[in-house]
Parts: structure tokens; C-alpha cells; sequence
């Protein structure tokens, strides 16, 4: 171990609260054309009140699986997830998800559409628009507020996806697969920008699916990184650099440069 390295703080001290996620031994196969795919095994990972922990590994080896299965649309075959110490039994409003494909509705305004989780989770229409309207206001969009989602850019269509998961105060927790992945370099850095900012303002538990090691290191508490065949957690990493980060920054090259020779390390073993 260089240093450096053992200069890092331990896993437990970037931890702030109890267990919001806890999965243990889990297992989840997929039925194939040629058989059973062993998608996760022995998959094992905590996530903490208030932290932004980002999974983090080659295509294929099973993060959409896991967050699926954290978002209640998927079932393990064995082991068990619980959220805040319950069992997972299925998808909930305690839950606010972003997908690749940010789903806006395109019936809807931009701030109906953030207002609509809201209103399905019972709150009153007026509360709902001064929430959704509050929202808009920190991802830079209260001025879009009346257009549809055909009138925005990319870019602003992802932020009103990230609003309406942000919107929903009572989730526990925000999973985010790969939100901004289909966005130009330039655009995805402006993106992580504004969820930070609102991260930093309203700080939410959030697990967030990625493939991108600079993502990785510019947005995580923690860096949870899977290896595939069958996918599970082969190594965490605490990301000790204050915020807001500044990419260029030595500390944030030296994160960089753990995190690849980690990656190397484990897709050589
Ligand atoms: N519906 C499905 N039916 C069969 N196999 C599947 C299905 N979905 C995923 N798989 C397989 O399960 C494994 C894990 O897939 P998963 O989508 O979780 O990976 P991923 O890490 O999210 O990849 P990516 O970075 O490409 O999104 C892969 O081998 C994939 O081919
Ligand atoms: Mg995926």
C-alpha cells in the first residue's frame, strides 16, 4: 500500500448515519437462450443516511440489476436488501428513480411533471407546486416551468428528471442509473454541476450507477466498485476531497489514477 493510500480515512469515518441500504449475499440469475445467466452473487453493500454512493464497473456486470432490485422491480433468488431495516417487498414512492432515459411525461409541463410523484404520494396541489416550483428553482429551470418537454434541450430534460426524483422529500432514497451517459462531455459536467449543487442544498441518500471513473470521483462519498461474471462488490473506495471538487485539482488526479489502477487490478485478477 502506497502513502497515499494509507493516508486515506477509513470507510467507517466518510459513513454519516445509519444503514438506509443493507444487501447481503445477494444472488440474481437471469433465464437466457442458452440457460441461466448468473447476474449478481455474493453481492454485498451498505449504504448510509445522507450519503452519495456511486457503483461504479464494466458494462454488463449487473449495476442496473442491482439498482432493479433496490428500486423493488426485480426480486434476488437469494439474500436480501433491506431499506431503513425492512425487507424490499416491491417499488414504492420512498423510492425516487432516474433512468438513462429520463421518461418524462410528454403530455405534461415541466413542473407537472415534477409535481406528479407528489400528488400520487398525497400531497395537496398547492404544496405540491410550491415544492415543485422550489425544486425547479435550484436545478436553474424555474423559467421553464411552463414548457413541455419537446421545447427543452437534452440537458435540461435530465435536470427536470432529476427534479422530480428530488422533489419527493419522503424517499428515503434517489437511484440514478447513468443518468447523463448519453450527454455530450460538456453538457454531463454542467448536469453533475447542478446535482451537486442541489445534493449540497438539500442532501438526499443517493445510489448512482455509472460507468465513468471522473463521474465516479466528482460526485461519491464512497466508490463501490463491481467486478463482473458473476457481479459483486470487490472493492470500496472513500473519496476524501471537500466539496465543490475542482476536476483539476492534484487530490482529484490522484482519486483518478486509485480508482483506474483499482479497475486494472480487478479486471486482471
Ligand atoms: N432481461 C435480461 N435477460 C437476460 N439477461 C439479462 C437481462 N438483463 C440483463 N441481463 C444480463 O445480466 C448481466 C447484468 O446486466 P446489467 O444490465 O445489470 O449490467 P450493467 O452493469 O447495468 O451494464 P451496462 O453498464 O451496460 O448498463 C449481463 O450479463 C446482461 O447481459
Ligand atoms: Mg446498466
Amino acid at each position: 500500500m502506497s502513502a497515499t493510500v494509507a493516508m486515506m480515512p477509513s470507510e467507517g469515518q466518510a459513513r454519516r448515519g445509519p444503514d438506509v441500504i443493507h444487501a447481503a449475499a445477494i444472488a440474481h440469475r437471469y433465464e437466457g437462450p442458452a440457460g441461466w445467466i448468473n447476474s449478481l452473487q455474493g453481492f454485498d453493500l451498505r449504504i448510509s443516511r445522507g450519503e452519495f454512493l456511486c457503483i461504479l464497473g464494466p458494462s454488463g456486470c449487473g449495476k442496473s440489476t442491482f439498482l432493479k432490485i433496490v428500486a423493488g422491480l426485480a426480486q434476488p433468488t437469494s439474500g436480501q436488501v433491506l431499506l431503513n431495516g425492512s425487507p424490499i417487498k416491491g417499488p414504492g414512492v420512498d423510492r425516487g428513480i432516474v433512468f438513462q432515459e429520463h421518461a418524462l411525461f410528454a403530455w405534461l409541463t415541466v413542473i407537472k411533471n415534477v409535481e406528479f410523484g407528489l400528488k400520487m404520494s398525497g400531497w395537496s396541489k398547492a404544496s405540491a407546486r410550491e415544492r415543485a416550483m422550489h425544486v425547479l428553482d435550484i436545478v436553474g429551470l424555474a423559467q421553464q416551468a411552463h414548457l413541455y418537454p419537446y421545447q427543452l434541450s437534452g440537458g435540461m430534460k435530465h435536470r427536470v428528471a432529476v427534479a422530480r426524483a428530488w422533489a419527493l422529500t419522503d424517499a428515503a432514497l434517489l437511484l440514478m442509473d447513468e443518468p447523463f451517459s448519453a450527454i455530450d462531455a460538456i453538457n454531463r459536467m454542467s448536469l453533475q454541476d447542478h446535482l451537486i449543487k442541489t445534493w449540497l442544498i438539500e442532501p438526499r441518500t443517493v445510489l448512482y450507477v455509472t460507468h465513468d471513473i471522473d463521474e465516479a470521483v466528482y460526485l461519491a462519498d464512497r466508490v463501490a466498485i463491481l467486478k463482473s461474471s458473476p457481479g459483486r462488490v470487490a472493492k470500496e473506495i472513500t473519496i476524501p476531497i471537500s466539496r465543490p471538487r475542482d476536476r483539476n485539482a492534484p487530490e482529484f488526479a490522484r482519486e483518478r489514477a486509485r480508482i483506474t489502477e483499482e479497475m486494472f487490478r480487478l479486471s486482471a485478477l
